[in-house]
């Protein structure tokens, strides 16, 4: 009996989480284009020429030697491209290097590895105990390379998995009014075919229960196959709502849908049939707030949509994935090059309600505007541990982690904006105990204040700002209010010193030095990452040069 239990055992895979929207609420997600984010060694570093839109040599085998340097910026879950075989040779949009474009979905894609290093990375990540979140396409399948006319069931016998022209969705194109709120119609969205004239995308048809059993037989197995803990679900909005809830509980993990629109309440409709999605109502105000130029952007627009987001998603925010870039939209810094407000921006993931999510290479200050260039290699950065944005990364995923630790709901109690007097357009102040985030999108030539309520802080209480260890001090304004001020419009993350001195000392921890830096009368040594602070403010002059 006990030999066959233990033999049974040794068949199980590297451990299985089975993780659901509980076990993801407290993660933070390193998003990457796998053929672009590293190569194996003996590949070298070969030129990746962005605008070709070709192949340029990242493998699953290279990233999971690359973990470190993803694990010690502070987070513990990566996802990765699509991972299934995708249509071969050039397109008029070029090759399949992002993984968008399914052909076999039984096999995968062998740009990208063997089943078996699949399997390592997955092991891998499980060993650090980390998390892979796979990106997955359901809704259609790549272009055919040799013809865009569809006109028969010729033109899809060359695809692997569904030869068979009944599977897809009558060729036509979504009709652009189906997007519009006005004219819009739904069922276009839903049946329509994505892509255009060049690269027609042909639609898989999810009314046919034929397809559906399919797709759902798929999912589980490949989540089982390669030990998978979470879902990214591409183009969730163009699959009828009641399709999804048969499709998550055959994949048994936790799946975040991609639904491309700014309102709040369409958004909130997906979060009700798969667990989560990416919070793009809120990535567009956040963006545009922060990206507009100094004092430009509205950045009071966040608050009604977030408020609005709070009540309208079913698990409210704090299900949702909260990210600033990604392989579809510009990066930040190819909108403004003030560094004070990208820095104001990439502080906001980690202090929203959400499951912070962050794109390969922001820590490192790419710049890539519009597919398909913000999907740039990163191996000419040598991975650099000394960026300033990647060490702001780090105190920011440092800081959440310390504020999940501190165990005061800090996942799910909603953050709320705190009511500034002396209200300034360019400032807003969030509260998320233990943490509060004062930004401001005035720019980097900006002395900027913030005025708040003085309960917001216990009086005895010394004020500690995460991203340069050094302890804040306050004014008395007016009022009961304490008035905060920043120079160069930096940004503010603010903790007590009472929770920064939580921490255990055998934890990877957050400003370290700083309870010694500050003695018990209460005076300052300036302490902390003197470095960091500098290197920012270097930036930040050489930027205006
Ligand atoms: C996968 O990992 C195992 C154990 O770490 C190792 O022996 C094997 O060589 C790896 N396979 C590949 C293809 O890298
Ligand atoms: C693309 O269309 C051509 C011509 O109709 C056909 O021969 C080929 O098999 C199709 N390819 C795929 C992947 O279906
Ligand atoms: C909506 O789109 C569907 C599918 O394209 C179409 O059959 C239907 O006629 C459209 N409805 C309206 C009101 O235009
Ligand atoms: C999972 O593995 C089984 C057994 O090797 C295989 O038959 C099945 O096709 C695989 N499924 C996927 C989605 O890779
Ligand atoms: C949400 O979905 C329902 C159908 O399930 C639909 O009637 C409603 O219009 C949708 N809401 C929005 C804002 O799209
Ligand atoms: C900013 O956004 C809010 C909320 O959407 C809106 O009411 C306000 O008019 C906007 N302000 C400006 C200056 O556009
Ligand atoms: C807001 O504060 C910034 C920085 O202190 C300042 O430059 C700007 O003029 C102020 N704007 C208003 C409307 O008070
Ligand atoms: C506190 O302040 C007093 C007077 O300024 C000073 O003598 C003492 O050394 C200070 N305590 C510490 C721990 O620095």
């Amino acid at each position: 009996m006990h030999i066959s239990l233990l033999a049974l055992l040794a068949l199980v895979p590297s451990l299985i989480y089975a993780a659901n929207l509980d076990d993801w609420r407290s993660r933070s997600i390193y998003q990457v284009v796998t053929d672009r984010f590293a190569t194996e060694s003996s590949g070298g570093k070969p030129p990746c020429d962005t605008g070709a839109r070709k192949y340029c040599g990242g493998t699953w085998k290279a990233l999971s030697e690359r973990l470190d340097y993803i694990q010690r910026m502070g987070f513990d879950a990566v996802w990765i491209s699509p991972v299934i075989s995708n249509v071969e040779g050039e397109t008029a949009h070029g090759e399949a290097y992002h993984g968008y474009w399914p052909n076999d979905f039984y096999a995968l894609n062998s740009h990208f590895g063997s089943v078996e290093d699949l399997k390592n990375l997955s092991r891998a990540l499980h060993d650090r105990g980390m998390y892979l979140m796979v990106d997955i396409v359901v809704n259609h399948m790549g272009p055919n390379t040799t013809t865009t006319s569809f006109s028969s069931q010729d033109s899809f016998s060359g695809y692997k998995t569904f030869p068979q022209e009944s599977s897809y969705h009558p060729f036509h194109f979504v009709s652009p009014a189906s997007y519009d709120p006005t004219t819009s119609n739904q069922t276009d969205v839903e049946q329509g075919w994505l892509g255009d004239s060049v690269a027609p995308l042909p639609d898989l048809n999810t009314e046919n229960t034929e397809v559906v059993r399919t797709l759902n037989d798929w999912v589980k197995g490949l989540v089982s196959n390669y030990s998978i803990d979470g879902l990214r679900v591409d183009t969730a909005k163009h699959i009828r709502q009641d399709f999804w809830p048969d499709f998550k509980s055959a994949a048994g993990v936790f799946t975040i849908g991609e639904v491309l629109h700014g309102d709040v309440d369409y958004v909130a409709n997906y979060t009700r049939v798969l667990d989560s999605v990416l919070d793009y109502p809120t990535y567009f105000t956040v963006y545009s707030a922060f990206t507009a130029g100094p004092g430009q952007g509205n950045i009071s627009a966040i608050e009604s949509t977030v408020t609005a987001s709070q009540k309208a998603y079913q698990h409210g925010a704090s299900s949702v994935g909260s990210f600033l870039e990604n392989q579809d939209q510009p990066r930040l810094l190819s909108k403004t090059k003030d560094l004070s407000l990208i820095l104001n921006a990439m502080a906001w993931p980690f202090i929203h309600d959400g499951i912070p999510i962050i794109y390969y290479g922001q820590e490192q200050g790419l710049s890539g505007g519009e597919d398909p260039d913000n999907r740039e290699a990163l191996w000419p950065t040598e991975y650099s541990t000394e960026s300033p944005m990647l060490r702001h990364i780090t105190s920011l995923n440092l800081a959440r982690k310390l504020a999940i630790s501190a165990k005061m709901n800090f996942l799910t109690n909603p953050m709320t904006f705190v009511p500034q007097s002396e209200h300034n357009s360019t400032t807003l102040a969030v509260s998320k105990p233990p943490l509060m985030a004062l930004l401001t999108n005035a720019g980097s030539a900006a002395t900027v204040t913030w005025t708040v309520p003085k309960k917001t802080f216990d009086n005895k209480e010394r004020i500690v700002d995460v991203l340069t260890c050094r302890e804040t001090v306050a004014r008395k304004g007016s009022g009961d209010t304490l008035v905060f001020t920043s120079t160069m419009g930096m940004p503010l993350v603010l903790v007590s010193s009472a929770v920064l001195d939580t921490q255990k000392s055998d934890d990877r921890r957050l400003c370290p030095e700083i309870s010694n830096a500050i003695d018990t009368n209460g005076s300052v040594q300036i302490s902390g990452s003197p470095f960091l602070y500098l290197a920012l403010s270097m930036l930040i002059i050489l930027a205006q040069i």
